[in-house]
């Protein structure tokens, strides 16, 4: 009998938590985002419940109001790569940006991480949605945000630059022969030349590949744009939606626009972003919700929502009147999560309180039993809505409570691992490992 198709789970590692508040709940630990000891706890509690990956996020710029976790916390890179030492076999993915990076520094950070970790790398790929993080990043002067769509043709041509550098040696290029002083065979090493619209870089890359060929490449692309983009170069795909029918129709439009770029379905895996609350009877679950939920004052709420709009000050309207019209606010940031919170506003008459609370404690589908959790997994699974999930905690020990109660459920049914398949983030992932296209293009011109 075949296999059954097996559920991916990434954990996604947030300090104080992606809310307002949570740093103050009784059972919180309010410098979780600056403390390395319990980052060491997360990644060894997510590698004993089989987890495929850990995921970093990151962002660019703070301002006053930015969230706690925000304001003061690890770069993705550095912390993982100090997480490499204290793991085996999950995967290591962390954001960064190409609106604000270098393709020859980000393909040598991620190789090196790839490398040190034994093939575990992975990068999530964004364009930096915060008009603010240009004032960050000025040159010469200029401090300018480049507009939505502009910003993935940037990354369209710095993840080509990218993977070209992380090619430059073929695997058996370094012979590193003491007797004859040949370290490395020239014929295997290759130089990228690439000039190209936004980036002009010679190459090679000065780090080899690792176990895996190259990093697994992330996305979280939601509008027209962004979807293309993930659908075209992304070997998962993150989502937040947050309803299953939501979710079903993102999955079949990225798959299909998949095919479309002659990619096969399953060459691209679906990851909505969770936050499991888990308690021993539904009614302690929806009380650890409220828990949460009330910590957040409506102040917390309007800043929460003012960073998707540009740091927009939502004091300044009336709190029970309908949400106010924006105009184009938001386009040239979160472009497809403005644009679905304007349109849900406007459909069903909502006032800005309710839009700020709805944004800032979102109660999500996945508070229950163990068993509840496990069949909205199931069902979201098996309804093709997703092939894996990224758990985030939305209370604390969220991360804890999943691994020790819903996991093994999970794989009780069959649906998920009980031992690794592999110790590269490709193994676990399933996904096949990208051949060197210069040892490509060789074995295409050698006559057999
Ligand atoms: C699960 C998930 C994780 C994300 N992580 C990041 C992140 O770390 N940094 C970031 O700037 N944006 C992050 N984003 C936002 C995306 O980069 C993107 O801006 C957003 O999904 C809107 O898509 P669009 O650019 O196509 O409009 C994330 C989105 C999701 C759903």
């Amino acid at each position: 009998m075949a296999k059954q198709k097996q559920l991916k789970l990434g954990a996604l590692l947030h300090g104080v938590g992606g809310g307002t508040s949570m740093w103050r709940h009784p059972d919180a630990q309010p410098d979780a985002s600056v403390n390395f000891g319990l980052y060491k706890n997360w990644i060894r509690k997510a590698e004993e419940g089989k987890f495929d990956l850990i995921f970093i996020a990151d962002g660019l710029y703070i301002t006053e109001k930015s969230i706690p976790h925000f304001l003061n916390r690890f770069e993705p890179i550095t912390l993982l790569s100090a997480l490499a030492s204290v793991s085996r076999h999950i995967g290591l993915v962390g954001t960064l940006s190409t609106s604000y990076s270098d393709p020859f520094t980000v393909a040598r950070q991620f190789a090196s991480l790839d490398q040190l970790s034994g093939g575990r790398a992975g990068w999530n790929v964004v364009t930096s949605p915060l008009e603010g993080s240009a004032l960050n990043y000025g040159r010469n002067g200029k401090t300018e945000h480049p507009e939505h769509d502009k910003r993935y043709r940037i990354a369209t041509e710095f993840l080509e630059v990218t993977r070209g550098l992380w090619d430059s040696w073929e695997d058996d290029a370094f012979v590193r022969n003491k007797e004859t002083g040949v370290f490395f065979d020239p014929a295997k090493l290759h130089t990228l030349n690439h000039e190209g619209e936004f980036f002009t870089v010679k190459g090679p890359l000065n780090i080899a590949r690792s176990k895996q060929g190259q990093p697994v490449i992330f996305q979280a692309g939601a509008s027209e744009v962004g979807k293309n983009y993930a659908s075209k170069e992304a070997d998962a795909v993150f989502t937040g939606h947050e309803r299953l029918e939501d979710a079903a129709a993102f999955y079949k439009d990225v798959k299909s626009r998949a095919v479309s770029y002659g990619r096969r379905p399953d060459e691209v895996l679906i990851f909505p972003g969770i936050s499991p609350i888990i308690g021993r009877t539904p009614e302690e679950a929806e009380l650890k919700y409220r828990e949460v939920a009330s910590l957040v004052t409506i102040e917390n709420a309007l800043d929460y929502l003012g960073r998707f709009f540009e740091h927009h000050d939502f004091s300044q309207y009336p709190l029970d009147e309908p949400f106010p019209d924006l105009g184009d606010l938001g386009k040239n940031s979160f472009r497809s999560g403005t644009d679905k919170i304007k349109k849900d506003a406007r459909e069903k008459g909502l006032t800005l309180r309710e839009v700020a609370l709805q944004a800032a404690t979102p109660r999500g589908d996945f508070i229950g039993t163990p068993e509840q959790v496990a069949d909205r997994i199931q069902q979201w699974f098996e309804g093709d809505a997703a092939d894996g999930f990224m758990i985030s905690a939305g209370v604390p020990r969220g991360l804890e409570d999943f691994v020790e109660y819903v996991v093994p459920i999970l794989q009780e049914r069959g649906l998920y691992r009980t031992e690794y398949e592999s110790d590269t983030l490709r193994g676990n992932l399933g996904l096949p490992v990208p051949e060197n296209r210069y040892t490509k293009q060789k074995a295409l011109v050698t006559p057999t």
